[in-house]
C-alpha cells in the first residue's frame, strides 16, 4: 500500500472499524476491501458472483492505489451497521417550532453518522414578528441557529468527526443585517459557515447604488428598504474581517436545478459544492490527479483519467444504492434524483509536475480541458449506466427528458475540499494551490518536523538543490519566492496560495465551475495587508465568471488559525 505514515494515522484514528475497547478490528487494507465489497455488491441483479468479485477488485483497486477516494462517511461507514454513507444533506427549516426542533434532530441524526448539513433559514419570519398561538414576539433566524448550533456542539459526530453546518439567509430576509454580522464575535455560531444567498436583482441594485425591498417570508409583504451598495459593503466588511459571511449567487443554482418541478435550492452542503433540494444528500468522491500522469511523468494520461472516471462514476451511483439514509424523506428524494458529484485532488501537485504555474493563462486553459473531460466522459458513464440500470426515478420531471439525454444521475460533478481525502491521499487538496512549499509540524516533546511538498521534494533532489537547511528556510516564510537557493524557474511555477493573487485564484475557480454541474469549493487567499476593496473586487469577479458563490480568507484575519505559515501556533 501506498500509504504515509500520517495518513495511516489519520485512518486507524477515525477510520477503520474498532471493538468496544479501542482496539483495530482490520487495518487500512482491510477497510479499503470493506468498502469495496459492500460498493460492489449493489451490481448483484446485474451479474452473477463472478462480475460482483471482478467490480470488487476494480474498486479495491482504484481505492488502494490512491487513484479515487470517496468521500469520508463511505470510507467510514460501507459495509459497517451504520451504513449511512453521504457527505452531504440539505434539510428544510419551515416556519414553526415543531418543524425547527424536527429539523434539529434530523440534523443530529446526520451529523452522528458524520454526514454534514445545510439550511436556509429564510422562511423564518423576521425577530419581533407576532407568534399567533402566545400573542407574543418572534425570536428570529439568528437566535434558533444559536440553538442548532449548540445542538451540533453537543453530538460531535460520534467521535468521528465534528458536525459542520451550512447557514443561508436569502438577502431580501428583514434580518439580513444581523445575520452578516452574526459572526462578528468569532466565539459565536463556531459549527456554521454563513452565506447569503444573494439574488440577480440585488446585484444590479448593488452596481447602480439603488435601494431594494425586503420581504417578510410569513406574509409575502414588504418589509422595508435598503441600499443594496450599503448591504454588499457591510458583507464586504465582515468578510474581510473574518472572512465570514461567504456569498452564493441563488439565481444560479436555480439556473442549474436540472429538476425545478421538485422545488426550488435555497440551500447547500457546509462548505458550498454541492447545492441540493430539501431532504437531497448527494455523496462525493474525488480522482487524484497526481496518480494520473503518463509513466514518464510528463503528461496527463487522458486514457487512464477516462477509464478511472467510468470506475468512478460506477462506482458513487452503486453507493446510492447500498446507502442507509437517516430518515425516509432523505431515502426518497436521493434515489429520487441519484445525485453523485465526481471532483478531484491534487490539481496544485500535477500542476507543479507539469511544470505549468497556477497563476497562469496555461494552467486556466489545462483546467478547462481536463475538467471538461472530465464531465464529458462522467456523463458518458452515467448514460451508459441508465441505458443497464435505467433513468433517474424523476427524470421526467427533469430537464434531460426535454432534451432526450437519458441519464442514470442528475447531476454528476462537484469539485469538493478533499480536506481528509487529500491527506489520505497525500496530495494537495482539491484544487486549491500548495498551501506551503515546506512547514513546521510540532510533533509530541515540542520536537519539530519539516514537512515538504512532495513534488518539490522530487524537483530539488532531481534539479541539485536539495538541501534540510534549505527545506527549513523555506518552511520559516512557506513560499519560494525569492527564495535564495531555489533557480528562478522553480520559484515561478512552485507558488503557494499567497503568491497566487486573489484573481488568478477566482479564474480557476470559474474554469472548474464552467464544466462542473454542481458547485466548485474554493477559498480565495488575501493577504494580511488586503483592503476591503480588494474582497469587494473578489465578489464582482466571481459574479462576473459565473462562479455560483465565492469564500474569501484573508490571512491572519481569524485568531485561531489551524495552520498558519511559518508552521508556528
Ligand atoms: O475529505 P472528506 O471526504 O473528509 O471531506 P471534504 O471534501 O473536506 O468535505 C466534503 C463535505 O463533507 C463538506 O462539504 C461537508 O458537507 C462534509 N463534511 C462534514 O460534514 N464535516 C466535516 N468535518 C468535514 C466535511
Amino acid at each position: 500500500m501506498k500509504l504515509s505514515e500520517n495518513a495511516v494515522k489519520v485512518l486507524e484514528k477515525r477510520y477503520l472499524s474498532k471493538d468496544e475497547n479501542g482496539n483495530l478490528l482490520e487495518n487500512c487494507e482491510g477497510m479499503f476491501r470493506r468498502v469495496a465489497k459492500a460498493v460492489a455488491s449493489a451490481d448483484a441483479e446485474y451479474t452473477d458472483e463472478k462480475g460482483i468479485a471482478k467490480l470488487e477488485q476494480e474498486f479495491f483497486d482504484m481505492m488502494a492505489d490512491l487513484e479515487f477516494l470517496p468521500n469520508s462517511p463511505t470510507l467510514m461507514n460501507a459495509g459497517r451497521p451504520l451504513g449511512q454513507l453521504s457527505a452531504c444533506f440539505v434539510l428544510p427549516v419551515e416556519d414553526t417550532m415543531e418543524d425547527i426542533f424536527e429539523a434539529i434532530k434530523n440534523a443530529a441524526l446526520i451529523h452522528k453518522s458524520g454526514g454534514g448539513t445545510g439550511f436556509s433559514f429564510s422562511r423564518l419570519r423576521p425577530k419581533g414578528a407576532t407568534v399567533n398561538s402566545t400573542g407574543g414576539v418572534a425570536s428570529g433566524p439568528i437566535s434558533f441557529m444559536k440553538v442548532f448550533n449548540a445542538a451540533t456542539e453537543a453530538v460531535k459526530q460520534g467521535g468521528t468527526r465534528r458536525g459542520a453546518n451550512m447557514g443561508i439567509l436569502r438577502i431580501d430576509h428583514p434580518d439580513i443585517l444581523d445575520f452578516i454580522s452574526c459572526k462578528k464575535d468569532n466565539s459565536e455560531i463556531t459549527n456554521f459557515n454563513l452565506s447569503v444567498g444573494i439574488t440577480e436583482d440585488f446585484m444590479k441594485a448593488a452596481e447602480h447604488n439603488l435601494e431594494y425591498e425586503l420581504i417578510d417570508p410569513k406574509t409575502k409583504l414588504p418589509a422595508g428598504k435598503l441600499n443594496a451598495k450599503n448591504v454588499l459593503d457591510s458583507i464586504v466588511e465582515m468578510a474581510w474581517k473574518n472572512g465570514e459571511p461567504g456569498i452564493i449567487f441563488l439565481d444560479r443554482l436555480n439556473k442549474d436545478n436540472v429538476v425545478p418541478k421538485l422545488g426550488e435550492i435555497e440551500s447547500t452542503n457546509p462548505c458550498g459544492e454541492q447545492p441540493l433540494l430539501p431532504y437531497e444528500a448527494c455523496n462525493l468522491g474525488s480522482i487524484n490527479l497526481y496518480n494520473m500522469l503518463t509513466d514518464d511523468g510528463k503528461a496527463l494520461n487522458f486514457a487512464k483519467l477516462a477509464e478511472t472516471v467510468k470506475k468512478a462514476v460506477h462506482f458513487l451511483d452503486n453507493v446510492i444504492e447500498v446507502n442507509k439514509y437517516p430518515l425516509p424523506e432523505i431515502d426518497k428524494m436521493t434515489r429520487g434524483t441519484r445525485k453523485i458529484g465526481l471532483g478531484i485532488m491534487g490539481w496544485a501537485d500535477i500542476l507543479c509536475s507539469l511544470g505549468i504555474p497556477y497563476n497562469s493563462q496555461k494552467a486556466i486553459d489545462f483546467a478547462d480541458k481536463v475538467m471538461g473531460f472530465i464531465q464529458e466522459n462522467a456523463q458518458k458513464a452515467s448514460r451508459e449506466l441508465a441505458e443497464i440500470k435505467g433513468v433517474f426515478p424523476y427524470y421526467e420531471d427533469s430537464v434531460f427528458a426535454d432534451r432526450g439525454l437519458r441519464l442514470r444521475n442528475a447531476t454528476v460533478t462537484t469539485i469538493a475540499p478533499t480536506g481528509t481525502l487529500s491527506l489520505i491521499a497525500g496530495v494537495s487538496s482539491g484544487i486549491e494551490p500548495i498551501f506551503a512549499i515546506s512547514y513546521i509540524r510540532n510533533v509530541m516533546d515540542n520536537n519539530e518536523l519539516i514537512e515538504v511538498n512532495q513534488v518539490f521534494r522530487e524537483t530539488a533532489v532531481r534539479e541539485n538543490f536539495y538541501s534540510d537547511e534549505l527545506m527549513r528556510r523555506i518552511a520559516r516564510v512557506g513560499t519560494v519566492r525569492d527564495m535564495e537557493g531555489v533557480p528562478g524557474k522553480i520559484q515561478n511555477i512552485f507558488v503557494t496560495a499567497h503568491d497566487v493573487s486573489p484573481e488568478w485564484h477566482v479564474k480557476m475557480q470559474a474554469a472548474f465551475q464552467r464544466h462542473t454541474d454542481n458547485a466548485v469549493s474554493k477559498t480565495v487567499n488575501l493577504g494580511h495587508t488586503a483592503a476591503t476593496d480588494d474582497v469587494r473586487e473578489v465578489f464582482i469577479l466571481a459574479y462576473k465568471t459565473g462562479c455560483k458563490g465565492v469564500t474569501i480568507y484573508r490571512d491572519g484575519s481569524r485568531d485561531l488559525q489551524v495552520l498558519n505559515i511559518g508552521g508556528v501556533k
